[in-house]
């Protein structure tokens, strides 16, 4: 295990060439220069040295330290705490299988499962051939898709376990792979360089930019109450008169509304008064 994985404060790793650093205080500097505050930069300059070396390295550390003015253990516990950044050397594709509750029930925990065996690596390891890193990751709010898996934080949604694995094969020979909705992919380090907030230039990022699946617009439209015969309008409940409400669901006045007000508590129910049992009362009942 790494000093980083560890989340210690970092010894200074080797410096960057002289071409290679010039280059990258010069994009440092353009993000910074974003911010009213330089430290705010911190998080996109992250993603900078990792679009670098495809993960933050002792290197790109002490270069975050060094164009912030930060120390090295501040740069490493924000490194350290966002899953979003590799700690150690890993593939050209993150492939990420959703784990959480709708996509595991769903099928993302038999699709994470037979991804193991299939590439033979376990949760957050790399192919041989440096290709793909398997991880489960968490809800990536695209539940109306599930089950989810995302290469490099664009969508394939629907998946199945054939589905799945044929998408790890074609990443692995090179074959184009084309993802369900949004812009197209690329390798892990050019999508590290577009969020440390560089141009998208992949052709067609910016028409994809911002669309939405089918299941996403159509709940959309419900909630706008359009239909295809035209414009619903929303649904509007009559307010309840509180004198008509039935007893048990008017709010006592010291609570703002019926649902925050307690319901069978021991401070509404005289039979079982709340506070500590009297030695009376306990010898009354022997
Ligand atoms: S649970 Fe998988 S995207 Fe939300």
């Amino acid at each position: 295990m790494t000093d980083i994985q560890l989340g210690m404060p970092q010894l200074p790793g080797p410096e960057y060439p002289a071409e290679v650093r010039t280059r990258l205080e010069a994009d440092a500097r353009e993000v910074i220069s974003r911010y009213p505050d330089s430290r705010s930069a911190l998080l996109p300059l992250l993603h900078l040295v990792q679009s670098e070396e495809g993960y933050v390295t002792r290197t790109g550390l002490q270069f975050c330290a060094d164009m912030l003015e930060l120390t090295t253990a501040e740069v490493t516990a924000v490194a350290t705490f966002y899953s979003m950044y590799r700690r150690k050397p890993s593939g050209d594709y993150q492939v990420g299988v959703c784990t959480n509750t709708l996509c595991a029930v769903l099928g993302g925990d038999e699709i994470f499962d037979a991804l193991q065996k299939h590439l033979g690596v376990g949760n957050s390891e790399t192919t041989e051939d440096g290709k793909v890193t398997l991880e489960h990751i968490e809800c990536n709010a695209a539940c109306d898709f599930a089950p989810v898996v995302m290469v490099n934080w664009e969508f394939f949604d629907n998946q199945t376990i054939e589905s799945a694995k044929k998408l790890v094969d074609d990443l692995r020979a090179g074959r184009e792979v084309a993802p369900t909705r949004g812009a197209p992919l690329c390798d892990f380090k050019k999508t590290a360089r577009i969020l440390a907030g560089f141009p998208d230039e992949r052709p067609g990022a910016i028409e994809a930019s911002g669309s939405a699946g089918d299941a996403s617009l159509a709940g959309l439209r419900l909630a706008k109450g359009v239909t295809e015969g035209g414009t619903v309008p929303p649904r509007t409940e009559p307010p309840l008169d509180a004198a008509q409400a039935p007893e048990d669901e008017q709010a006592p006045p010291t609570h703002p509304s019926s649902h925050d007000a307690p319901q069978k508590s021991a401070a509404s129910d005289p039979e079982h008064p709340a506070g500590p049992v009297s030695r009376e009362s306990e010898e009354g009942e022997r």
